[in-house]
């Protein structure tokens, strides 16, 4: 089976599952959480190298400011709690995004969970956090500016949020909809997409090895023929 480098995913859905059983968006996000530690798991167990996840957007501060700062509080409160289990299993965190407009606990969170995982290489789990796509394009271009360095495809995208990683392979979005919402808009111009009518609370192991089979029949091609294709496939995965 083609396992994916770097899976992206966008985290959708845990209002929805709230609703369904009557419970509060916050009891959807907190069992988002849930959904989150298991697909580490499932990641590490299957040798994918790079998690990407969407947990909040730059436009979710246009939700109701109870829900904002229930979100804000989670991920102190989740940073607190799974590090150092996450630091032990061989994780090394990032967090991307906008960061000046974060509470001091949150960013000091943020610090110290990078700093306790900073010698781990198992798995890289980029937690997209206040992240935007044209945030990351904008502030990769205005580092270019203001060393006077010329904007070239290689140059920006060595001054994006995400350099340190390679692009995704696979972006998954569950929850239903079919749309980006702002995520990782360089990055996924030839990653495989994959659409899952679950919700995140949902979206378990066999969810996981659903998208990664789907992706496995996909023929990535990156602008050549099949017949190209066929007589040198291109690396972008690791076959196992
Ligand atoms: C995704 O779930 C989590 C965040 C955006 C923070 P939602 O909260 O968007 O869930 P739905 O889409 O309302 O079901
Ligand atoms: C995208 O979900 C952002 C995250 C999952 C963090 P949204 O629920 O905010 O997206 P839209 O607003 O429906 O496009
Ligand atoms: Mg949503």
């Amino acid at each position: 089976m083609s396992i994916p480098r770097h899976i992206a995913i966008v985290m959708d859905g845990n209002g929805r599952w709230a609703k369904r059983r009557l419970l509060p968006r916050a009891a959807g996000h907190r069992q988002g959480m849930e959904s989150l530690r298991r697909c580490i798991r499932a990641c590490l167990a299957r040798g994918v190298q790079v998690l990407t996840v969407f947990a909040f957007s730059s436009e979710n501060w246009r939700r109701p400011a109870d829900e904002v700062n229930q979100l804000m509080e989670l991920l102190a409160k989740a940073l607190a709690r799974e590090v150092p289990e996450l630091a032990e299993a061989g994780v090394r965190i990032h967090f991307v995004g906008d960061r000046p407009s974060l509470a001091e606990h949150v960013r000091q969170g943020l610090v110290q969970a990078e700093a306790d995982t900073a010698h781990n290489g198992k798995l890289t789990l980029n937690v997209c956090f206040n992240y935007g796509g044209r945030w990351d394009i904008a502030q990769a271009a205005a580092q270019l500016a203001e060393r006077g360095q010329s904007i070239t495809e290689a140059a920006l995208a060595g001054a994006l949020a995400l350099a340190h990683v390679p692009d995704p392979d696979l972006l998954i979005r569950t929850g239903g909809e079919q749309r980006l919402s702002n995520f990782l808009l360089w990055q996924c111009a030839y990653s495989e997409l994959f659409f899952s009518e679950r919700l995140w609370p949902d979206f378990d192991e066999a969810a996981l090895d659903e998208a990664i089979a789907a992706y496995g029949a996909r023929e990535r091609r990156f602008g050549r023929t099949t017949e190209q294709v066929q007589a040198q496939p291109p690396a972008a995965s690791v076959a196992v």
